[in-house]
């Protein structure tokens, strides 16, 4: 094999319903940083699943196609489906000519030919497959047959073209329940004699896929292959685990290559070690954490508290409000979510400040660090959190956009935490020429020691606080983010489910301690 990412997807074919699909799209999606370098994956979902499977990979390297498209423009085709309409829903590239197609639709070459022809132009990379029956391998014609079946479904496209157009080989006997697969005797000819047919049309760097009965005991000995360029695979690859053991021990064989995003300094700084969990003690965590141990917190002032309740009830798990001061807007608060009140009035005795905010829902309160000079409220956090934990609430210190130099915001970051916040909301630090901030996030999180941190997405032009910036905080260290009401509201919808989606790939979660029972008698 020559240095290049080794494809490995799977077609789901007519199988899966919306909830399993959103199951294995939202498992792969946080595995696929252990796999960028060498791997590249795809999943074709039924056309019906498209927009969900593709909003949940949105942000992640895999990629996503449909199992076939019309040839023509949009117009009066009943029951067919476009390349507009299936590249809107979210496909990346599209399979073509399946012999379950060939045979139940009646395709013809010339059918597979006009269908590579609108996918190029329509930004969609085709993925023929091509395969001869049981008889022609019997007779020993397998090569001649797949080499024209190649040429036909290319004719006439130029180099570019050709180098866009993946091959998938699957000789119709050895797909699907009860077929064996081909072994690299039978295989290896077929792919050479395909790699030069491509090369001698103009091609400069064929890639050419094995598909049928590919499982987790041949996949490895098939990748390894010098002529097989991916893997191709139904029904073992159809439950996620299937295909993450797929994906492991492809991975472990194929030689890194050039991955379609090169992982940066800080992607391998965070696929190389694992993440601890920062612990934290019940009870009150609970509400605040979704189920991987995220905290993803809006911050919304009152008139927004309504419109949240809609749309972002499921994606956040916290919601931080300066509408304490008055309970009848909390009314408006999401119900699913945990709710965290800034402390309203400093002159008030911690005690009361609490009581009232517990008498409001709350599981937690915000307290700005920096609203009591240089030193910041040190004596009151530590008054905040003591009554906090008694009534079951948590204490949350934010430390303020004003001063982002690293070496300042460090400080405050340790004097915070050793005051016994229990979770602390940080700004991102300043821009520095050519570097992403995973560096500078790395040192907020070593200062922030063992209470959790999550950076703030901040809504000035030059402020970092695009999905990229938290993620990348993620990857140093941080275990969630807290959104900007205001920013959310502009993304479409799909965005904020994606973006979660993104920072559970990559942060750190936050474990609730088990409580110490005492032992029975
Ligand atoms: P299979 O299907 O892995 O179930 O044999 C392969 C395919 O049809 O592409």
């Amino acid at each position: 094999m020559d240095e290049r990412a080794f494809w490995l997807g799977t077609s789901w074919k007519m199988t899966k319903e919306p909830r399993s699909a959103a199951e294995f799209a939202g498992r792969l999606v946080r595995r696929w940083p252990g796999y960028t370098d060498r791997l590249r994956l795809f999943v074709l979902p039924s056309h019906t699943l498209l927009p969900e499977v593709a909003a949940r990979l949105a942000g992640s390297p895999v990629l996503v196609g449909a199992q076939d498209v019309h040839p023509a423009e949009p117009g009066a085709h009943t029951g067919d489906v476009s390349v507009e309409m299936v590249r809107a829903a979210g496909a990346q590239l599209v399979e073509i000519g399946h012999s379950e197609r060939r045979r139940e639709h009646r395709e013809t070459d010339a059918d597979v030919r006009l269908k590579v022809g609108a996918a190029l132009a329509g930004g969609l990379r085709p993925l023929v497959c091509v395969g001869e029956p049981r008889s022609v391998r019997e007779s020993d014609r397998a090569v001649p047959y797949v080499t024209a079946q190649v040429l036909a479904a290319c004719a006439g496209l130029t180099a570019g073209q050709l180098d866009r157009v993946l091959i998938a080989y699957e000789p119709v006997w050895a797909i699907g329940t009860g077929a064996t697969p081909a072994t690299l005797d039978q295989l290896e000819p077929v792919h050479a004699a395909v790699l030069d047919a491509l090369r001698s049309a103009g091609a400069s760097r064929p890639s050419v896929l094995y598909g049928g009965s590919v499982h987790q005991g041949n996949a490895a000995e098939l990748a390894a292959s010098p002529v097989v360029h991916g893997l191709f695979v139904g029904r073992h690859a159809w439950s996620v685990d299937g295909f993450l053991d797929l994906a492991d021990r492809v991975h472990a064989v194929v030689r890194p290559g050039t991955g379609p995003t090169p992982p940066t300094v800080a992607a391998r700084a965070r696929t190389a070690g694992p993440s601890t969990p920062r612990q934290v003690s019940p009870p009150s965590w609970r509400r605040l954490l979704n189920g991987s141990g995220l905290l993803v917190g809006l911050d919304t002032d009152r008139p927004a508290l309504a419109s949240l309740a809609r749309r972002t009830a499921e994606a956040v798990s916290l919601v931080v409000t300066s509408a304490g001061a008055d309970p009848a807007e909390l009314w408006n608060a999401p119900r699913g979510a945990g709710l965290i009140l800034d402390v309203a009035d400093t002159a008030t005795d911690a005690a009361q400040t609490v009581r009232r905010a517990a008498r409001h829902g709350a599981d937690g309160l915000r307290l700005p660090w920096d609203h009591r000079g240089p030193d910041g409220p040190k004596a009151e956090v530590r008054a905040l959190a003591e009554q906090c934990h008694e009534l079951g609430m948590i204490l949350l210190v934010e430390l303020r956009a004003r001063d982002t130099h690293l070496r300042a915001l460090t400080g405050r970051v340790a004097e915070a935490a050793a005051a016994g916040a229990d979770l602390l909301v940080l700004p991102l630090p300043a821009r520095q020429d050519g570097d992403d901030g995973f560096v500078a996030c790395r040192a907020l999180d070593t200062a922030a020691g063992p209470v959790p941190w999550i950076p703030r997405q901040t809504t000035g032009a030059h402020d970092r606080g695009s999905p990229h910036d938290l993620v990348v905080a993620c990857q140093a260290g941080a275990s969630g983010a807290l959104l900007d009401h205001r920013r959310v509201n502009a993304w479409p919808p799909a965005r904020l489910d994606a973006t979660v989606a993104t920072l559970a790939a990559f942060a750190r979660p936050v474990s609730p301690r088990t409580p110490v029972t005492p032992a029975l008698a």
